[in-house]
C-alpha cells in the first residue's frame, strides 16, 4: 500500500505469539487511529485470540484480557489471511518464531532463521507500495542484511498494480518479560530502533510516541540494535547463574544467599534486581540467545567470548541437575515408587508458558529415577505436561493411591493434581518449582497432617516461612541456604 511513510495508518504483524500477540494489542489499544491486523499461520491459535471467552486467549498474560477487550474489533484484528495484511499494510512487524537450530550448520546453536526468510519472501510478494519491515523477533547481528536481500530481490516494477514496491528494514526488539508483558509495553524502560532510514525511523517511533517518553526511544545502527537484544539477555541470564553458583556456595558454608544478594544489590552499581537465585533460568529467550551468541562468536572467531557465555548455560543446566540430585540425596537415596508433589511448572509465575522450564529438567531426571510425581501448576494442563515431559499422564495414580505396576517395575509416573493439597496426598516431599503467590502462603500445618512421614519440602525459590513449615514437622531445604535439620 503506497503512503508517506511517516503517516502510517495500517499496520500488520506477522505471528501472534506471545511477543506479536501483546505487542500489536498495546501498540492498537494506544493507537486507536491506526489499523492493527495480527496475522498467523495457525487457524487454532487465531481463533483463539477471537475467542469471545477472554479467559481462553491463547496466552495467559495479567491485564492482557482487558486491552484485548478495548482494541478488539475497533482497530485490532486476528486473521489468517496472511496475503491480505501484507498487502494493505504500511508496515509490517516480523514476529514469528526463531528457536535453535537443531540439525545441519550451527544446530544447537544457531537461531533457525527459516521462519523469517518465509515472511520476508511473503512480505516481498504481496507488499504493495513502500512498506516499512520491522524486525521484532530476536535474530542473530546481520539478519537484517539477509532479510534486506530477500525484499530488495522482489523490488521489480508490481505488474497488477503498475507501482514498483520499495522496502526499508528497521530493527525493533521486545524486551517484555512473560508475566509482566502488558506492564512492560505500556511503560518500557526503553524502546530500541535501529536503523539508517530517517523517515522509516521517524514514522516507527511516532507510533510509539504516543505513550512513551521521546526520551525513552533510542535509535541506533541496525547492527548494534540486534546485537542489543542478544547481549540484554545474555547479562541478565548471567546474573542468574552467577547468582545460582554463589546459592550452592551458601549452600556448603552457612551464608544465606538472599542476605547476600541484598547486601551486593544495594550497592547501586550491581542494583537489587535479577538476583534471585532458583531452579535457573527458563523461559524461550535467555538459553536460546546466549548460545546464538555463542554461535555468532565461534563464526567470527572469537572463540574465548564464546567460551565465557557458554558457562552462563552450562552453570543453568548444573543448578537443574544438582536439584534432582539432592532429592534423590535426602530421600536415603532413592525415590523410586516414592511420590513427589512438584509445585509448579511454568518456567515463572504469572504465566502458562513452560518453554524451557526447570520443571521440566528436573521432572525428567527424577522419572528417570523412578518416582511417582503429582505435578500441579495453577496454570498449566496436563496436555502441556505431558507434550513437554515425552510421558503420558498415568490416571491411576490420581489421588493417594500408589501405582503398584510402576512401583514394581521401577518406572517414574506422574499425574496432574488439581491442586497443591491433591499433589501433597500421602507424598513423601513436595518440591517448589515456580514462585507462584500460592505458594508463599501454604497452610503448613494442614500439609504436615497429609504427608507420609518422614516428609520433606525443597524450596528451590525460597518462598516458603521457614518457622512454619518446620513448625508443621517437616523437615526443609531453601535454595542457597540448604538443609534446616
Ligand atoms: C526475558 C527478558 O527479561 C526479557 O527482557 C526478554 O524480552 C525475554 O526474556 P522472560 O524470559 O519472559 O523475559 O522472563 P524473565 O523474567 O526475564 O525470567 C527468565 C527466567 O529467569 C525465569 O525462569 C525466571 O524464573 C528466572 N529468574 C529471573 C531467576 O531465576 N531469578 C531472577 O532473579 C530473575
Ligand atoms: P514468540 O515467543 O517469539 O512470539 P511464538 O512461537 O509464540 O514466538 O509465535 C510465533 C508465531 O509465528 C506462531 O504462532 C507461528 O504460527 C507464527 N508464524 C511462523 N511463521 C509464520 C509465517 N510465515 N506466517 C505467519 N505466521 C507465522
Amino acid at each position: 500500500m503506497a503512503n508517506s511513510s511517516a503517516q502510517i495508518q495500517n499496520i500488520c504483524c506477522i505471528g501472534a505469539g506471545y511477543v506479536g500477540g501483546p505487542t500489536m494489542a498495546v501498540i492498537a489499544d494506544k493507537c486507536p487511529h491506526l489499523t492493527v491486523n495480527v496475522v498467523d499461520l495457525n487457524q487454532e491459535r487465531i481463533s483463539a485470540w477471537n475467542s469471545k471467552n477472554l479467559r481462553t486467549l491463547p496466552i495467559y498474560e495479567p491485564g492482557l484480557d482487558q486491552v484485548i477487550e478495548r482494541a478488539r474489533g475497533r482497530n485490532l484484528f486476528f486473521s489468517t489471511d496472511v496475503k491480505s495484511g501484507i498487502k494493505s499494510a504500511d508496515m509490517i512487524f516480523i514476529s514469528v518464531n526463531t528457536p535453535t537450530k537443531t540439525k545441519g550448520l550451527g544446530s544447537g546453536q544457531a537461531s533457525d532463521l527459516r521462519w523469517v526468510e518465509a515472511c520476508a519472501r511473503e512480505v516481498a510478494e504481496h507488499a504493495e507500495g513502500h512498506t516499512i519491515v520491522v524486525e521484532k523477533s530476536t535474530l542473530p547481528v546481520k539478519t537484517a542484511a539477509a532479510v534486506q536481500a530477500i525484499l530488495h530481490s522482489s523490488n521489480l516494477p508490481n505488474k497488477d498494480s503498475d507501482k514498483s514496491k520499495s522496502f526499508v528494514v528497521l530493527s525493533n526488539p521486545e524486551f517484555l518479560a512473560e508475566g509482566t508483558a502488558i506492564a512492560d509495553l505500556e511503560c518500557p524502560d526503553r524502546v530500541l530502533i535501529g536503523g539508517e532510514d530517517q523517515e522509516a525511523i521517524k514514522a516507527l517511533s511516532n507510533i510509539y510516541s504516543q505513550w512513551v517518553p521521546q526520551e525513552k526511544i533510542l535509535h541506533t545502527n541496525l547492527w548494534s540494535s540486534e546485537l542489543s537484544k542478544l547481549t540484554a539477555n545474555a547479562f541478565l541470564a548471567q546474573r542468574i547463574s552467577s547468582i545460582n553458583s554463589v546459592a550452592a556456595l551458601c549452600e556448603v558454608t552457612g551464608a544465606d544467599v538472599r542476605e547476600v544478594a541484598k547486601a551486593i544489590g544495594t550497592d547501586s552499581r550491581i542494583g537489587e534486581k535479577f538476583l534471585s537465585s532458583g531452579p535457573g533460568f527458563g523461559g524461550s529467550c535467555f538459553k536460546k540467545d546466549i548460545l546464538n551468541l555463542v554461535y555468532l562468536c565461534r563464526h567470527f572467531g572469537l572463540p574465548e567470548v564464546a567460551d565465557y557465555w557458554q558457562n552462563v548455560v552450562t552453570i543453568n543446566n548444573w543448578q537443574q541437575t544438582r536439584i534432582a540430585r539432592l532429592v534423590v540425596n535426602k530421600l536415603f537415596g532413592t525415590v523410586t515408587s516414592k511420590k513427589l508433589a512438584l509445585l509448579g511448572f511454568a518456567f515463572k509465575a504469572n504465566t502458562n508458558d513452560t518453554r524451557e522450564a526447570p520443571a521440566i529438567s528436573i521432572a525428567k531426571d527424577l522419572l528417570e529415577e523412578g518416582a511417582e510425581l503429582a505435578i500441579y501448576d495453577p496454570k498449566v494442563d496436563a496436555n502441556q505436561i505431558a507434550l513437554d515431559l515425552g510421558v503420558t499422564e498415568t490416571k491411576a495414580n490420581i489421588g493417594q493411591k500408589r501405582n503398584k505396576e510402576s512401583s514394581l517395575n521401577n518406572e517414574g509416573t506422574w499425574w496432574a493434581a488439581k491442586s497443591l493439597y491433591d499433589a501433597s496426598k500421602g507424598a513423601d516431599a513436595i518440591l517448589i518449582i515456580t514462585e507462584w503467590e500460592e505458594f508463599r502462603s501454604i497452610d503448613w500445618n494442614q500439609i504436615g497432617l497429609i504427608m507420609r512421614q518422614p516428609a520433606w519440602v525443597f524450596d528451590s525459590r525460597g518462598v516458603v516461612i521457614k518457622d512454619k513449615v518446620k513448625s508443621a514437622g517437616l523437615k526443609l531445604w531453601i535454595v542457597g541456604e540448604g538443609f534446616n535439620d
